[in-house]
């Protein structure tokens, strides 16, 4: 057996590197995606490479106390030797103070992530379609715009749904992609938002965050069917039928599933049922 090539951290000149695995495995991330594992507080990527190659890759991220396991990548050709699991215990090594650490799995990586103490919590749905407005009921409903200054607001009510602080990654998905940034509020306080980001193959709605079902739809509504022909994933936790009949009402079909699992227990949940989409299972 080969001897497994040596670890290190990865730096801004290796983004290409991981790009390159994103392609081969399809995946939808963009330069700046990896940039802000490099560059939020506490996160990183560990990465293997030979010969100046990148053969693999696995991203960490924290946001409080849960830290987040992601970007598990390993290059089609290097697979089953050995070095997801080497990747996977270097990125727990440096979160061995997390309090809980998730990520959500594909049917590719779940067996290791098991082997590894992880424990199945719920599941998700991909789902994806080319936006089609004819297919949308018209807007009827209160969600407006989101603006800049309804972010702080935005981001209070996300640290109670989400159970933690992701303020710094909604900043950045309002700047990327404002017009997927969507709300709901009233004299109570904020009642849902959305947000989106552009990628590589396709646009990623989420999170949606809303107090029900309806106020989840309205907002869906009012975002996706001005961008009539964009290609779109919405990553549905499947824990409310009614919500994704109406996705696939619209045109969403189901794609792939993955399952939400943590080590050490889930600390801080927040609330997920409030959850409509998630981020994307690289940001939670
Ligand atoms: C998931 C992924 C990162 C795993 O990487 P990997 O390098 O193949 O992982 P490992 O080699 O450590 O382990 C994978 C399997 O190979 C086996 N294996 C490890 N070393 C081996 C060896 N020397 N000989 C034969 N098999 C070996 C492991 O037992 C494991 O088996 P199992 O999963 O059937 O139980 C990789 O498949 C991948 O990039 N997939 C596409 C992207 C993806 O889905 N990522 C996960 C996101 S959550």
């Amino acid at each position: 057996m080969q001897p497994v090539p040596a670890l290190r951290a990865m730096t801004i000149d290796d983004i290409a590197g991981g790009m390159r695995l994103c392609r081969a495995s399809g995946w939808n991330q963009l330069e700046e995606d990896w940039r802000l594992f490099l560059d939020s507080p506490g996160s990183g990527v560990v990465l293997i490479e030979r010969g100046g190659n990148v053969l693999g890759t696995a991203a960490y991220l924290r946001y409080d106390a849960l830290a987040w396991i992601a970007m598990m990548l390993v290059d089609p050709a290097e697979r089953r030797a050995g070095l997801g699991a080497h990747l996977l215990a270097e990125a727990l090594a440096a979160l061995a103070d997390a309090t809980c650490v998730g990520l959500d799995a594909t049917p590719a990586g779940e067996p290791l992530y098991r082997r590894f103490g992880f424990v199945g919590d719920y599941s998700l749905v991909r789902t994806k379609a080319t936006v089609d407005r004819a297919r949308f009921p018209n807007p009827l409903g209160p969600a407006r715009h989101m603006l800049q200054s309804d972010l702080e607001a935005v981001c209070r009510r996300d640290r109670e749904v989400f159970g933690a602080d992701r303020g710094r990654l909604l900043a950045a998905w309002f700047e990327r992609a404002p017009e997927c940034a969507w709300m709901v509020d009233d004299a109570s306080g904020v009642k849902g938002y959305t947000f989106g980001r552009p990628g590589y193959r396709y646009y990623q709605l989420g999170p949606v965050v809303a107090t029900d079902a309806a106020t989840a739809r309205d907002m869906a509504t009012h975002c996706l069917s001005p961008l009539n022909g964009r290609v779109f994933a919405i990553d549905v936790p499947l824990l409310d039928e009614e919500w994704l009949d109406f996705l696939k009402s619209v045109g969403f079909a189901e794609e792939r599933r993955f399952v939400r699992m943590f080590l050490r227990g889930h600390v801080h949940p927040g609330i997920p049922a409030r959850q409509y989409a998630i981020c994307g299972p690289e940001f939670a």
